[in-house]
């Protein structure tokens, strides 16, 4: 007897007979129809059991969370609420769930609780919806870079490099830490740990991937990145994953072209191919728009967000132009920005990135030409001396999306940059080596691909877009 998936089944275009079908039971009603789950489709097939001829033991066993098979047929359904449905001949137990203590019932769970049930959460409706647009986005991703040329290039987890600056790191060593190997200076002897200097997980592969687009032309990483700040938001993670793009001869208007492009591709893949899954989605956002006060509830549903995404132009506007904006702004004027925007050369802070996307702009928005002194020592210097060729994508919701650059391709002036900032050159001699030998202006961004979930879903936690989160203080599971 073939086995079948739910998905298979639901879109039928006719009746089957003899199938077999394995999933997780979601509900149980009246004694005889199953709500059956599978993964492969947010939707449940009834499953319709002639309770008269069901042992006892069985029936009992039917609780939700249960791993079953059933053999039968599938039929057109009599009932309302569902085309088909399959009439069941057989149904064996595969695997006992205890009603009294399977966590995940029929019933609405905070996401607080869920995030402690990580390992179950998986099994509701909501993360089910999730986790299936975050492997659809990720297929999306490597398809738009394939179609258009690019090579996937897998750059180091752990790092001999502290030179990105993106943030605190995470050590990776073998030593003993109670009792580490000290220098003549009483330091610890780094030459004595596992790659004989001191190593850290990578905040970005960007630095690599650069010298990659400088033989490949096109090239692309897509990998974990670590961060160690101490930022419990909605927004952050110890633990995410990043895309960076980074594309010889590319200038900065062409990495804006590549971000703008890039974005509207993968969100209109999910549009296209997770579309029960963004009703969904969007219905669930819905209801929890409903029980926010009304000023602070969302114009858009999540499908009509996503459309405007891939319908409207990004705004490009320079930080110098935006400064001039937030300086203007009613709630700069009121006092009501916990950081006040005075002066150029502030860094912006996300209460400012959503001011001008949600109520200045209301779309998108690509800032460039940041200060030199708030960005990156990699990024191009522009004439004027004091700003770099930095472009940061701004999402509604969000905020910072994207981050990326020009990079400086002149060595003597990057050498220069270096040494004002007192990085260790000897660290970075093989990024040098990139400007030494056949330089060539290039440009690239990175992409978090989990704040990129989140929109795509509109779900409010970060934490709730990643199978299992790592935050400060959290690494269950
Ligand atoms: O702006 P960031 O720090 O840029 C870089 O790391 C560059 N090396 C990228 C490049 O040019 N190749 O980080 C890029 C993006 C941010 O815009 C944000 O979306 C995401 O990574 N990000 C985080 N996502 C989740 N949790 C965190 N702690 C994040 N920090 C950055
Ligand atoms: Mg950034």
């Amino acid at each position: 007897m073939k086995r079948y998936s739910v998905i298979e089944l639901l879109q039928s275009e006719k009746t089957i007979e003899d199938i077999t079908l394995k999933g997780w039971v979601r509900t149980f009603r009246s004694k005889r129809f199953i709500a059956l789950n599978d993964g492969s489709t947010i939707k449940n097939i009834q499953c319709v059991i002639d309770f008269e001829n069901t042992n006892e033991s069985t029936l009992k066993k039917i609780n939700t969370g249960a791993a079953i098979a059933v053999t039968g047929n599938l039929v057109k359904s009599l009932g309302k609420g569902q085309n088909l449905e399959i009439q069941v001949e057989n149904i064996v137990i595969l695997g006992e769930s205890d009603p009294e203590k399977f966590p995940i019932q029929p019933k609405k769970h905070s996401f607080e609780f869920l995030r402690e049930n990580a390992h179950l959460r998986i099994r509701t409706n909501t993360f089910g919806a999730v986790m299936r647009v975050r492997s659809a986005l990720s297929f999306a991703i490597h398809q738009y870079f394939n179609h258009n040329g690019f090579y996937y290039v897998n750059t180091p987890i752990i790092t001999g490099s502290d030179a990105e600056g993106a943030g605190e790191m995470f050590k990776v060593t073998t030593l003993d830490i109670e009792n580490t190997p000290k220098t003549e200076e009483g330091k610890i002897d780094y030459g004595k740990d596992f790659f004989g200097k001191e190593t850290n997980l990578t905040v970005s592969g960007q630095l690599e991937a650069e010298t990659y687009a400088m033989a490949l032309g096109k090239v692309y990483t897509f990998g974990p990145t670590f961060r160690a700040e101490n930022s419990n938001t909605t927004r952050h993670l110890a633990e995410f994953w990043m895309i960076e793009p980074e594309v010889a001869f590319n200038d900065l208007d062409a990495n804006m072209d590549l971000a703008e492009d890039f974005i509207k591709y993968v969100i209109g893949y999910v549009l296209e191919n997770c579309k029960n899954d963004l009703e969904f989605l969007d219905q669930r956002l819905q209801q929890e728009e409903k029980s926010k006060p009304m000023n602070q509830r969302s114009d858009m549903a999540l499908i009509e967000k996503l459309q405007f995404i891939i319908d409207n132009n990004f705004r490009r506007v320079s930080y110098t132009e935006a400064i001039d904006i937030l300086k203007n702004s009613k709630p700069n004027k009121k006092k009501k920005f916990q950081f006040p925007v005075n002066e150029w050369g502030v860094d912006l802070q996300s209460e400012h990135e959503r001011f001008l996307v949600e109520k200045h702009f209301k779309s998108p928005v690509i800032l460039f030409d940041y200060p030199a002194n708030i960005k990156a020592f990699y990024m191009r210097l522009n004439d004027d001396g004091k700003t770099v060729r930095a472009m940061d994508v701004l999402f509604p919701g969000i905020g910072e999306i994207v981050g990326g650059s020009q990079r400086e391709e002149r060595f003597e002036v990057l050498k220069e940059k270096i040494d004002v900032l007192g990085i260790d050159e000897k660290e970075l001699w093989w990024y040098l080596d990139t400007r030494r030998f056949g330089t060539a202006v290039h440009s690239g961004f990175g992409l978090g691909f989990e704040r990129l979930v989140q929109f795509t879903t509109g779900m409010g936690n970060i934490r709730d877009v990643i199978p299992f989160p790592r935050t400060p203080q959290n690494a269950e599971f």
